[in-house]
């Protein structure tokens, strides 16, 4: 991937125009903040696109535009057979087209592939062409910041940028700490001053949220009369004699000292095992105490409110370092966010999910948006409270036809599951598009076409499980 990364960057120093091309998610958003203060540190011309997907209607706007070298972050690689007449950089973590099966062995195309052909009009950096998994090993912003860092080692300052993109996507998830290419990112951005990483509680909302409201909230976490319970997670502290306030102001995680934390861990770890609530944390030390700017999951979650909103240019000032209006803007959206988040899980369980042999499916109709279906349907697949031993398939209403977003776990997958697969063959018969990874991924069909999609998804879901 270093290798890969030095050509890239190379190319974009030899230019005189980048049109940059980013995703509209939280690690797009800090993926195209990475390129764009990269190429300001250059003295480079350039311009930022976003967008939802990669389909033929935004290919032809873009091609349309005869930009003279494209940096793709955080998309692109699912999507190199639409590139035809582009040239440029891709720094994606995305199930790339040419990678065939890992069972093919030495027919799996590899970086050095790349390396030696010249008529690639496209250099790119994927964890996959290296044998890595894209879901866990490093994510766009990391792809991008690898590039950014060869062009001069004082962008190794931009290292958490690339950490708020991993922990966005969730790479940090399944093993509680980010690993893989990831961990030596981490390094950079400690060596820089720019990242601590705590052993700690991992609850969301550690910086900005009152004790007992983190605990009330926490997703992940399921205990009866505390969580999901506004008195008894009140209680809960209280009985241990910590003040939810000091003066007026609620006490946030980050308020309480150390023996105070300490009393907490041991007390809820009598109730659940202990990893399902601790883990690595990702402080960003420059920010300020107490905002969402400081912790990699609050910035993340700022970044979304702002990307899944039609602002994904906020978000990229914020990160590139405006701390006046744009912030002020993303704080806005922030709250909406938060609303749309509570109320659409709501009402996706009302809704209910349908069973088929080998997944599960939800279609919400226009009742959820389409850019936060995949991250609602995620947080009720790790809730607890649906089955999680399929694969869920949620579908929404989008402009341009069925947006479908597909989660799974680890177990799924260790057994075989690979949705970027699911997403692209059912998604391609059908004359939609698709892609990902293999733990998340999704897909626009045509408003006919669900049941025939669902069938085919099952079905292949079921050939992947046997
Ligand atoms: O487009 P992108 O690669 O940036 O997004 C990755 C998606 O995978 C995110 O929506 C993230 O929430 C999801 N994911 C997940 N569970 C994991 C890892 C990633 O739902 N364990
Ligand atoms: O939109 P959603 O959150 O469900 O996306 C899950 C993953 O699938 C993300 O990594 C996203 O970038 C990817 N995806 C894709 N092609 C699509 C739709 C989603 O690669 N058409
Ligand atoms: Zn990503």
């Amino acid at each position: 991937m270093e290798n890969a990364a030095k050509r890239a960057a190379e190319r974009l120093m030899g230019a005189k125009h980048v049109t940059v091309v980013s995703h509209i998610d939280a690690d797009g958003v800090s993926a195209a903040g990475v390129a764009s203060s990269a190429l300001d540190h250059i003295g480079m011309a350039h311009e930022v696109i976003f967008t939802k997907k990669m389909d033929e209607a935004f290919v032809i706007k873009l091609k349309a535009k005869r930009p003279e070298l494209i940096w793709f972050t955080d998309l692109g690689s699912g999507s190199t057979d639409m590139l035809e007449g582009l040239e440029g950089v891709i720094s994606d973590h995305h199930k790339p087209l040419e990678e065939k099966s890992k069972a093919a062995g030495k027919n799996r195309r590899t970086l050095f592939d790349y390396d030696d052909s010249n008529n690639e009009n496209f250099i790119t950096v994927n964890p996959h062409m290296v044998g890595r998994d894209g879901g866990t090993d490093i994510s766009g912003a990391g792809c991008a910041y690898l590039v950014a860092r060869t062009m001069d080692p004082e962008l190794k300052k931009l290292a958490w940028l690339a950490v708020a993109g991993a922990v966005g996507d969730m790479q940090d998830r399944e093993a509680g700490r980010l690993q893989g290419t990831n961990r030596e990112i981490l390094a950079d951005g400690e060596n820089y001053g720019v990242v601590e990483v705590l052993e700690d509680l991992n609850l969301f909302g550690r910086e900005t949220r009152p004790v007992w409201k983190m605990l009330q909230y926490a997703n992940d976490l399921n205990i009866d009369g505390i969580t999901d319970n506004y008195r008894g997670s009140m209680d809960f502290f209280m009985e241990l004699d910590i003040n939810l306030k000091k003066g007026e102001t609620w006490r946030s995680w980050s308020d309480l000292k150390k023996a105070e934390r300490k009393t907490v861990i041991a007390s809820l770890a009598a109730l659940v095992p202990v990893e399902d609530f601790t883990g690595e944390v990702y402080i960003f030390p420059l920010e300020k105490k107490g905002t969402e700017l400081r912790e990699a999951k609050e910035f993340a979650t700022l970044l979304n409110s702002c990307g899944r909103y039609d602002a994904a240019e906020l978000g990229m000032k914020v990160c590139k370092g405006d701390r006046g209006e744009a912030l002020d803007l993303a704080f806005g959206l922030r709250k909406g966010h938060r609303k749309q988040l509570v109320d659409s899980i709501k009402i996706m369980e009302a809704i209910g999910i349908s069973q088929m042999e080998h997944i599960q499916f939800v279609h919400v109709g226009d009742m959820i948006r389409d850019t936060i279906v995949g991250t609602v349907a995620g947080m009720l697949f790790g809730s607890g409270r649906v089955d999680d031993r399929k694969p869920i398939f949620a579908l929404a209403l989008a402009d341009d036809g069925i947006k479908v977003s597909g989660r799974g776990t680890k177990l799924l997958v260790d057994a075989g599951l690979d949705l970027s697969e699911v997403m692209r063959q059912a998604a391609k018969a059908l004359g939609g598009v698709g892609g990902g990874h293999n733990i998340a991924a999704g897909a626009t069909i045509g408003p006919n076409d669900v049941n025939e999609f669902l069938r085919m998804a099952d079905e292949i879901v079921g050939r992947q499980l046997a």
